[in-house]
Order: C-alpha cells, then structure tokens, then sequence
C-alpha cells in the first residue's frame, strides 16, 4: 500500500557495521537519529563481524522503539521503511534485512533498499539548521573506518567512483596506527586529541606515490610501524615520551594524502564544491585544513557530526529520494556485502 498523505515519514534502519541505528524522517528532516554503538569492539581493538551481528540483534528492536517515541509518531503513520543493502558486513546487514523486510511486511508498506556509500554523501542534504545544502555538480570525499573514496557526484542518483584506496581506509590507518601506539580503539579520536598538543613536523612520515586519483594507506602504517620498532628499541619509553608528537606527525600525513588528491581532482573536473562525510570527517585536522580552502573560493560542506559517522538518517534521506521516485524493493531483496555506488 502506498500513501499518499502530506507527511510521509520514513523509518530507516542501518546495521552494516558495529552501529545499530534508526531513524524517522518527515521527508528531509530528521525527527530522530537514535545510535547503539557496540562497546563489546573495543577489547578485541577492531570490529569482530560474529558479535556485531549479535549485539545488531539485540539492539534492534529497542532502538527503533526509541527512535518512533522520539519521533512522536505511530507504526501506522509510517509510509515506508528504508535499510541498508549493502555494502557492509553480511552478518550485521542481515539483521537490518530481516527486521526491515518484517516490519514493512506486517504494515504493508514499501521497503527500500538503500546504498550505504550513497548514504554518506546523500546525508548532505538532511535539512538541518546545522548544515548547509551542495549544489551539484559537487565532489564527495568519503572517509571512515572502511572507505576512501572520491565521488563525483552529478544528481541524487547519478554518482561516480573517481578515486578510491588500494588498500586500507584512512580510518583503519588511524586506528591500526594508534594501536602500535596502545592508544584505546578506535583510536582515531584519540590521535586527534593528542595531536592538538603535538609538533606536526617531528617525525615526517613519507607520503605515497599513488597515480590519478587513487589513495594507499598502508604504506604509511608500515612506515609507523618500522619506525617504531627502531625508535623504542633505543627507548622503550619513546612512544610514551613523544606521543603527542608522533599523533601530530602522523595526523599530517594522512591528512595531506587527501587534501592533495581533493585539490586534484577539484583541477581535474573543474569543481570546487567539496563535500566531506563519513567518520573520520569528525578530525579536527581534516575540517580545519579543508575549511581554509574557503578563501580561495572553495565551497566546502561537512555535515553535522551526527549524521557523518554510521547512521540511519543518511539511510532515511536516501529513502526519501527513492519514495519519491518510487523505487521500492521486494521481499526477495537480499544483503549486499560488496555493493558499488553505480
Ligand atoms: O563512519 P564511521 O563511524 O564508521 C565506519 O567506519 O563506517 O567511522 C569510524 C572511523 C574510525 O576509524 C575512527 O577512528 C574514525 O572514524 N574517527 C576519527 C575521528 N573520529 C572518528 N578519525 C580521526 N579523527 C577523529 N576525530
Ligand atoms: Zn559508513
């Protein structure tokens, strides 16, 4: 069944990684965003997909009822419920699959399925008195603990892969990098709260030769690491003495890696709005460097903290669009683990 009544709000539900989230959406805006993050990671300093998928089951149901209560609406004013598709662990996509599907089975409503990577960069025009809306053409820079990727991003639905990692996410070389460190997981915020009090040119780490628009991470984690190695064999007490340092040299790093191939592609397509999402967009570093870009004529759109890392009003504003377009999905639909944006 669908509705065609002046308020359409939207349930969307994400679970590709080790976030349980939901939202509600009255068409662009979100009435609520409710977040379980998965404490049970951190002693194992990475995600472990099986308790991922463990703890989605469990967080399920009490956060979506959380997130309608903050919504202040019934089930049956709902007009459709969005989820993640895909790209993501199978296990944890699973679980969103399955409730989603229930839910709008039981209700009768549409389901839709939604592009994770397009969520990130469509979590831009979530209407929010924080954020400021790109016009298109504009270039999106994703960056989080699982993706680095350069989008051109043309419409809603017209996006472009032009630049991605070859290897690790810039994410994953904050936290595997902060681990050698023994800095708690995910490391990341840490590196960036260390790094405010550190010099950036202590220990200049070599940045790589990736050709186009292509980024490499692990090289630099190797560089951490071998330098570590050999410094703390001299001392053991070098990375505790120099951590603030280390974390500032290291921030610097990887932060030029992809300011540099922004600018580049920004001369390449001849664009210069800029649009940064995904978790590690929440360094400091990052918007800073990228903010200044403004006094050279940049437009540079970073979204509300909330909506940049894992969560599920970026899947509702998705689902948004497509309810418009009527794309709705089956009761076939299947999880996605690899899913591309186009
Ligand atoms: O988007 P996200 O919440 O989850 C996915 O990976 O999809 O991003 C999490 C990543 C982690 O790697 C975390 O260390 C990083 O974002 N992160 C940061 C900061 N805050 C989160 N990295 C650097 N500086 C930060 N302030
Ligand atoms: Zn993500």
């Amino acid at each position: 069944m669908i509705k065609d009544s002046e308020d359409r709000y939207i349930l969307a539900i994400e679970s590709s990684c080790d976030d349980t989230s939901a939202a509600v959406m009255q068409d662009t805006r979100a009435l609520s965003n409710v977040i379980a993050n998965q404490d049970v990671h951190k002693a194992y300093g990475g995600v472990v997909p099986e308790l991922a998928s463990r703890a989605h089951q469990k967080n399920i149901i009490p956060v979506v009822e959380e997130a309608m209560k903050r919504a202040g609406i019934h089930k049956q004013q709902l007009s459709a419920i969005a989820y993640t598709q895909g790209p993501g662990l199978m296990g944890a996509l699973l679980v969103g699959n399955a409730f989603a599907k229930s839910m709008a089975t039981a209700l009768d409503i549409p389901l839709i399925d939604v592009n994770h990577m397009q969520a990130h960069i469509l979590a831009h025009f979530i209407k929010d008195e924080r954020q400021a809306i790109p016009e298109f053409p504009f270039l999106a820079l994703t960056i989080s603990g699982g993706h680095t990727q350069i989008v051109l991003v043309k419409d809603f639905f017209d996006m472009e892969v032009i630049g991605t990692t070859l290897d690790d996410a810039i994410g994953e070389a904050f936290d595997k990098c902060g681990k050698m460190m023994n800095l708690p997981y995910p490391a990341g915020p840490h590196i960036d709260k260390l790094a405010k009090k550190g010099d950036p040119d202590t220990f200049p780490f070599n940045k790589p030769k990736v050709k186009g628009l292509d980024f490499s991470f692990s090289g630099v984690k190797t560089a951490v690491k071998y330098f570590l190695q050999e410094e703390t064999a001299k001392d053991p007490d070098f990375v505790k003495n120099n951590l603030e340092d280390i974390c500032a040299s290291l921030q610097k790093t990887l932060v030029n890696i992809i300011y540099d191939k922004m600018l580049k592609a920004a001369a390449q397509y001849g664009i210069d709005r800029i649009a940064i999402g995904g978790g590690v967009s929440a360094n400091s570093s990052i918007r800073n460097t990228f903010y200044q870009l403004r006094e050279k004529g940049f437009h540079i759109y970073i979204p509300a903290f909330d909506y940049c890392t894992d969560n599920a009003a970026m899947i509702g504003i998705v689902g948004y669009y497509k309810y418009l377009k009527k794309e709705f999905s089956h009761e076939e639909s299947i999880s996605r683990s690899r899913f591309p944006i186009s």
